[in-house]
C-alpha cells in the first residue's frame, strides 16, 4: 500500500529497479534480517512465537536463493522488498514484522558494508597467495641478470630476483590499503532507522555483535547516507588494479619476440585465429586494461556522493555496480596474476645477454674514478666521452688500450685492471650493496624480509 494512486510508469520502474544487480546481496540480506529478528524479540518488541515463524520463514526463503529457485516477481524493485515479499508468502502475515524499527536506508547500508567487508578481507587472502608466487619464483631466479630499465632503455643490471620482489611489495602495501578499508566497515548503521533513528529501545550492540561488527554508528543520518567505508575499498581496488596493470605490460614486454625474456603457459595464453606462429599474452593484456575501469568506478562512485545533501538519497542506489563490478574484475585479475606468474618461465641466456652490454656499467665507471678521488660529476663527463670514444672505435670500452684510454683519463688508463673488474659481467650487479639494492647478498636480505611481511597478515 502507497499513498500513490496511479501505477508506476514501466519506464520508471526499469530506471528506479535495483533487483537485476542488488540481488547478490541476499546472504547479507538474510544474515542481517535474522539478527534484527533476534533482537527484537530479545527487547520484547515482537513476541518469540512471531521469531521462531520469521526464522522458518527465513530459512526457506534461503533455501530457495540458495537452490536458484526463488520466484522473483515483476514488480519486486529491490533484493530487500523481494525477500520480504517472499518471507510474508511462505510465513504468513508475520513477514511483516520483521521491518519493524527497521528501514530500507540502515538496512541498505548495512547489507553494503558486509559485502565490502568480506571483498576486502578476499582481497587481502588473494593478495597474499600472490605474494607467495613472486617470492617463489624470485627464489628460483635470485641470480639470474637481466637489464634493468629507465625510460624503457637499458639502464643497470638487476637480477630478476630483485625485479619480482618489487611486485611483492606493491601488493604489500595494497594489503594494508584492503585491510584498512576492511577496518572501516566495522561500523554498524542497522538501528539508524530511515535517518533519525528509531521509535523503540534497540539493542543495536547485541545485532552488531552476531553480524560481526566491531562497533556500531554513532549518528544515524552519517549512518544511512555514508558510503566512504566503499570508497576506502574502491581506492585500494583502484591502485591494486594500477599494480596489476604495471605487471601485465612488463609480462607482454617480456614475453614478445623482442625481448624473449619469458613465455608464459599455455593454459594462460591464446592462438591467433589467422595465424597459426602466434601465441598471445592475451590474459596480461587485460591486467594493462582493465585497471582504468577499476579507477573509474572510484571516480564514478566519487561522483555520486559528490555534494548529496544528508540524509539518504536514491542517487546511493548507485554506489552497487561500481563496487560489484570491481570486485568481480579486480579479484579475476589478482587470480590471473598469480596463475600467469606460476606458469611463466624464463630464459636466463636470453635475459643475461641482454644485460651483458658493457655500457650498463657506465656508472660503476664513475664510481671508479670517484674512488680515485674525482668529483661525480666530473667522473660522469669523462665516462660520456669514454663511451661515445667507444661506439665510434667500434669496440667495448674493455678492448680500448692504455693509450685509447688515456685519452679520456690518464687515472683510467693507470688503473685499467679495476676498469676491467668494473665491466665485468656481474660486476655492476655485486657493486649495489646498498640496503634493498640488488646485489645477492641484499637481495637474500630482502626475501627473508618479504618472508616476513608474508607471515603477518595485516591485522583487520
Ligand atoms: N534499492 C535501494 C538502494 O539500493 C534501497 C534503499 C531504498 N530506500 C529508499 N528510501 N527508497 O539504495
Amino acid at each position: 500500500m502507497s499513498r500513490l494512486s496511479e501505477p508506476q510508469d514501466p519506464d520508471f520502474q526499469r530506471l528506479n529497479a535495483s533487483i537485476a544487480f542488488d540481488r547478490r546481496l541476499w546472504p547479507q540480506d538474510l544474515a542481517q534480517s535474522r539478527a534484527h529478528a533476534r533482537m527484537l524479540a530479545a527487547r520484547g518488541i515482537i513476541e518469540q512465537a512471531d521469531l521462531e515463524q520469521l526464522l522458518a520463514g527465513l530459512d526457506a526463503v534461503e533455501a530457495e536463493l540458495r537452490e536458484g529457485r526463488f520466484p522473483f516477481a515483476e514488480d519486486d524493485e529491490d533484493i530487500h522488498m523481494a525477500i520480504e515479499r517472499r518471507l510474508t508468502e511462505i510465513a504468513g502475515p508475520v513477514g511483516g514484522r520483521l521491518h519493524t524499527a527497521r528501514s530500507r536506508n540502515d538496512q541498505v547500508a548495512t547489507d553494503l558494508a558486509m559485502y565490502t567487508r568480506e571483498r576486502a578481507a578476499a582481497s587481502v587472502e588473494q593478495l597474499g597467495e600472490l605474494m607467495g608466487v613472486l617470492l617463489a619464483r624470485a627464489e628460483e631466479h635470485l641470480d639470474w641478470a637481466m637489464p634493468g630499465y629507465t625510460h624503457l632503455q637499458r639502464a643497470q643490471p638487476v637480477y630478476l630476483a630483485h625485479h619480482l620482489l618489487a611486485y611483492f611489495w606493491m601488493f604489500d602495501r595494497d594489503r594494508e590499503r584492503f585491510a584498512f578499508a576492511e577496518r572501516q566497515c566495522g561500523r554498524l548503521p542497522l538501528g539508524s532507522g530511515a535517518l533519525a533513528g528509531v521509535n523503540f529501545d534497540t539493542d543495536r550492540r547485541q545485532v552488531a555483535a552476531e553480524l560481526g561488527f566491531a562497533a556500531v554508528t554513532e549518528n544515524s543520518l552519517d549512518a544511512v547516507s555514508g558510503r566512504d567505508f566503499a570508497l576506502d575499498y574502491l581506492s585500494a581496488a583502484a591502485t591494486c588494479a594500477t599494480h596489476l596493470s604495471r605487471l601485465g605490460a612488463e609480462l607482454v614486454l617480456w614475453s614478445s619476440s623482442e625481448f624473449g625474456f619469458c613465455e608464459l603457459a599455455d593454459s594462460w595464453s591464446s592462438s591467433s585465429s589467422l595465424m597459426p606462429q602466434k601465441k598471445n599474452p592475451d590474459a596480461a593484456e587485460l591486467l594493462r586494461a582493465k585497471a582504468p575501469r577499476v579507477v573509474a568506478h572510484l571516480s564514478a562512485l566519487h561522483g555520486v556522493i559528490h555534494a548529496l545533501p544528508l540524509a539518504y538519497n536514491k542517487d546511493l542506489q548507485e554506489d552497487k555496480e561500481h563496487l560489484f563490478d570491481t570486485s568481480d574484475t579486480l579479484e579475476l585479475c589478482i587470480a590471473a596474476a598469480r596463475g600467469m606468474l606460476a606458469g611463466a618461465r624464463f630464459d636466463r641466456e636470453v635475459m643475461r645477454a641482454a644485460s651483458a652490454d658493457e655500457l650498463v656499467a657506465a656508472t660503476d665507471v664513475a664510481d671508479l674514478l670517484v674512488r680515485l678521488g674525482i668529483p661525480f660529476r666530473e667522473a660522469h663527463g669523462i665516462v660520456a666521452g669514454l663511451v661515445r670514444g667507444a661506439l665510434e672505435a667500434g669496440k667495448p670500452i674493455s678492448e680500448l688500450d692504455e693509450q685509447e684510454l688515456a685519452a679520456h683519463s690518464e687515472l683510467l688508463a693507470a688503473h685499467r685492471e679495476q676498469l676491467l673488474q668494473a665491466l665485468s659481467p656481474g660486476g655492476p650487479l655485486e657493486s649495489k650493496v646498498s640496503e634493498g639494492g640488488t646485489a645477492t647478498a641484499r637481495v637474500r636480505e630482502q626475501l627473508a624480509q618479504a618472508h616476513a611481511a608474508l607471515a603477518r597478515t595485516p591485522a583487520a
